[in-house]
């Protein structure tokens, strides 16, 4: 994999962070499941939007998966400070996911295709976890 021109640096947290909870608004104004739905987050790197999305669907499931273990540490930290029990964590790669097809309701993606290689590619791998 191409290095992530980001990194992976406090810097870079606080940046998610803010970047975030500014366009929260633009960006989560119709992040609404049918409560008992199932979506997966693809690339939630520190939880920035995953506290969005878990706060505003408490009876809808998430899985939220990152390549990088430190960042999905952090995640894990935040969503349990908060006290949300609606998300799992799992390391995964966009390229390769660990699930079956039809797994999920919805997917959710925000910030992480632009950093691919080739997004056409990580697009049809989510596509087959998603129920037709
Ligand atoms: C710019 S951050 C965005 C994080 C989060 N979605 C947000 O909006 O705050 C991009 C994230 O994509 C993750 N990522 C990059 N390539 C990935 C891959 N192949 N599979 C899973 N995650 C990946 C990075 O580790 C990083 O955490």
């Amino acid at each position: 994999m191409k290095k992530y021109i980001h990194g992976y640096s406090e810097t870079e947290a606080d940046r998610l962070g803010d970047q975030a909870s500014i366009l929260a608004s633009h960006l989560h104004y119709d992040s609404h499941f049918q409560p008992g739905s199932t979506v997966l987050e693809a690339g939630c790197g520190i939880g920035a939007q995953t506290r969005i999305l878990a706060a505003a669907n408490p009876d809808v499931h998430f899985t939220s998966i990152d390549i990088d273990d430190q960042s999905l540490k952090k995640a894990a930290s935040e969503i349990d400070r908060l006290g949300f029990s609606n998300v799992s964590f799992q390391q995964a790669d966009i390229f390769n996911l660990p699930f079956l097809p039809n797994s999920f309701d919805h997917i959710f993606c925000c910030f992480v295709l632009e950093h691919l290689p080739d997004p056409h590619t990580a697009l049809q791998s989510l596509k087959r976890t998603l129920k037709h």
